[in-house]
């Protein structure tokens, strides 16, 4: 495609004759509009080759750990990105490291997806809302056991809300945040989406099976009129954005693996604890499918855009995302020294309860129905994980 053929117009809708379209560095970027080409932030405009307006997508929990980076990927790609997010567990400054990132200003509104009310009346004042990408969850398995009505009332209502929400007002495409926790140990791996389903490990575990059972019931219910999702089955997201303005920002001590390494290395934490060693594994210890966050992010992209463009085959889809490899978390601290140089001070400690022993991604549907597939490996993930830490210390 020549793109000096097409005449550029400004996002008005009106002809920018005089304006050269691209200008050196300036990058591509398709929207879900096919006749559509955004050009990045290297332009004072931004140009379209129709008339068509952005389209709006809501992302809830947008202002968390995989909302933030999938809100620049959405961004990026010529989407306009509407927030919602209570700010229980992140911080207001990511709004605008955020736009610091794509040079686009970021809609944010401040409320609990629990109050039905509150919910109703913001779908009602956003009727252009073309997509929904619902992240706002809780999400510590250790703190679901200890509290389980937390995450029964929290991850169920606030969904509940969403999908009453979205029939109001017409807004018919759902992408959920959903886990390869609902897998549990799988008996064969890579696990498949075809696995089934077993009995969570966790309340936080059974919100995700619930939660994707209510979508479900509901989209095949004659209440539900012409909706349709995308459950993203996530494996062990880690690492941060390259610019290491938006990361993880894990509120008190860190539940999961890669912020306990590098609050470690950067001596926040006295010491690591690797939760057993005695695992049926090559080193013993626990294996995970590692994928990086903006890798994630743009699978979310890729979800929108195929039910956005009408490509989907069934009106609930599911793919796994992972990178199709499994590494240990010995494989893991090892990656994390070799792209440092700083030696990790870590002890063996016993199993944590409710850990599988090893569990990794067979992402073939994804990549092949997506067109989507994770490219960054473990050590530029860890790197990214690293320059993000370093980055909290400034
Ligand atoms: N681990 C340690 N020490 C730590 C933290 C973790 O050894 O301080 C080990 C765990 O035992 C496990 C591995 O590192 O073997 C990964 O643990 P994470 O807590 O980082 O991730 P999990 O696989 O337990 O959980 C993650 C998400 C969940 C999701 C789950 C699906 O946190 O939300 O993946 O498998 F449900």
């Amino acid at each position: 495609m020549i793109f000096s053929d097409f005449l550029p117009r400004t996002l008005n809708g009106e002809a920018a004759e005089n304006q050269p379209p691209f200008r050196d560095g300036a990058k591509l970027i398709f929207s879900g509009c096919e006749k559509c080409v955004f050009l990045d932030r290297t332009q004072t405009l931004l140009y379209t080759f129709c008339n068509r307006k952005f389209m709006k997508i809501l992302v809830t929990g947008g202002m968390g750990y995989i909302g933030s980076h999938t809100a620049v990927a959405l961004q990026e790609h010529g989407y306009e990105v509407v927030m919602v997010d209570n700010l229980s567990n992140s911080r207001r400054e990511v709004q605008e490291n955020i736009f610091r990132i794509t040079g686009k200003a970021i809609a944010l509104e401040v409320f609990d997806l629990c109050n039905a009310d509150r919910t109703r009346a913001f779908f009602s004042a956003h009727k252009d809302i073309e997509g929904v990408i619902h992240f706002a969850a809780h999400k510590a398995v250790g703190e679901s056991v200890a509290n389980p009505m937390k995450y029964y009332g929290n991850n169920l209502i606030s969904l509940m809300n969403i999908l009453r929400g979205m029939d109001n007002t017409g807004s018919s495409t759902l992408v959920f945040s959903s886990s390869c926790t609902v897998y549990g140990q799988p008996e064969e791996l890579p696990v498949s989406e075809e696995a089934p389903v077993q009995k969570a490990l966790s309340p936080y575990g059974n919100t995700k099976q619930i939660s994707e059972e209510m979508i479900t019931d509901h989209i095949h219910s004659e209440a539900c009129d012409g909706m349709r999702a995308v459950l993203l089955r996530y494996f062990n997201p880690i690492g941060a954005h390259d610019s290491a303005h938006i990361g993880e920002l894990p509120l008190g001590v860190p539940d999961n693996l890669v912020p306990y390494i590098t609050q470690t290395a950067a001596g926040k934490r006295d010491q690591l604890k690797v939760f057993g060693n005695d695992y049926n594994t090559h080193d013993g210890t626990a294996i995970r499918d590692y994928i990086h966050v903006m890798d994630l992010a743009h699978a979310h992209v890729k979800a929108l855009d195929r039910m956005l463009q009408g490509k989907h085959k069934d009106p609930v889809e599911i793919f796994n995302l992972g990178t199709g490899t499994g590494y240990s978390v010995m494989d893991v601290i090892k990656a994390f020294e070799k792209v440092t140089g700083k030696p990790l001070n870590y002890a063996f400690a016993p199993r944590r309860p409710g850990d599988v022993e090893k569990v990794w991604a067979n992402p073939e549907k994804a990549n092949k129905i997506l067109q989507w597939k994770a490219k960054q490996n473990l050590e530029q993930m860890m790197r990214s994980a690293w320059k993000w830490e370093m980055s909290l210390k400034k």
